[in-house]
């Protein structure tokens, strides 16, 4: 099974950005973190950022026939790319949307993702564990015919 971790803008700061909010970690000790699990579980494991939008959706069809699910962190996006939910309808490779933390005790505007209908599920608010579950979840489900 192949998974597709991607990580959406500014999301290259992590450790140094709002650490009160997103804790201290890297992105690379967080991706570290993500591909560990993947390979006790014999998952082959990719890890992506972009900072932006197309960038994002030229990952995703780029990785449309390999990826048996994503595990798909859109950042600020999430709230607002309706470019990024009609990429993830399109692929049709399943997808988690994943928040390090949780986006319904925040802004109001965080509350909504125009994303997370596309998506298979959301899991947000549980740090790191937010992509682990995900990536457990994506290992429970049937591998799709590609
Ligand atoms: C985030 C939550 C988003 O609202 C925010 O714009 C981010 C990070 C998270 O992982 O908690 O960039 O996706």
């Amino acid at each position: 099974m192949n998974i597709l971790i991607l990580h959406g803008p500014n999301l290259n700061l992590l450790g140094e950005r709002e650490p009160s909010v997103y804790g201290t970690m890297t992105l690379g000790q967080l991706n570290a973190k993500i591909m560990a699990h993947g390979k006790k579980r014999k998952i082959s494991m990719r890890a992506r950022q972009s900072n932006h939008e197309g960038g994002l959706i030229d990952i995703l069809h780029a990785h449309r026939r390999w990826a048996d699910g994503i595990v798909f962190n859109p950042g600020a996006y999430s709230h607002y790319s309706y470019a990024l939910r009609d990429a993830v309808s399109s692929i049709a490779v399943p997808t988690i949307e994943v928040h390090l933390s949780d986006i319904t005790q925040r802004e109001a505007f965080r509350r909504v993702s125009v994303v997370a209908p596309a998506c298979e599920g959301q899991i947000s608010g549980k740090g790191v564990n937010s992509y682990l579950e995900a990536v457990d979840r994506l290992a429970g489900m049937k591998r799709k015919k590609r």
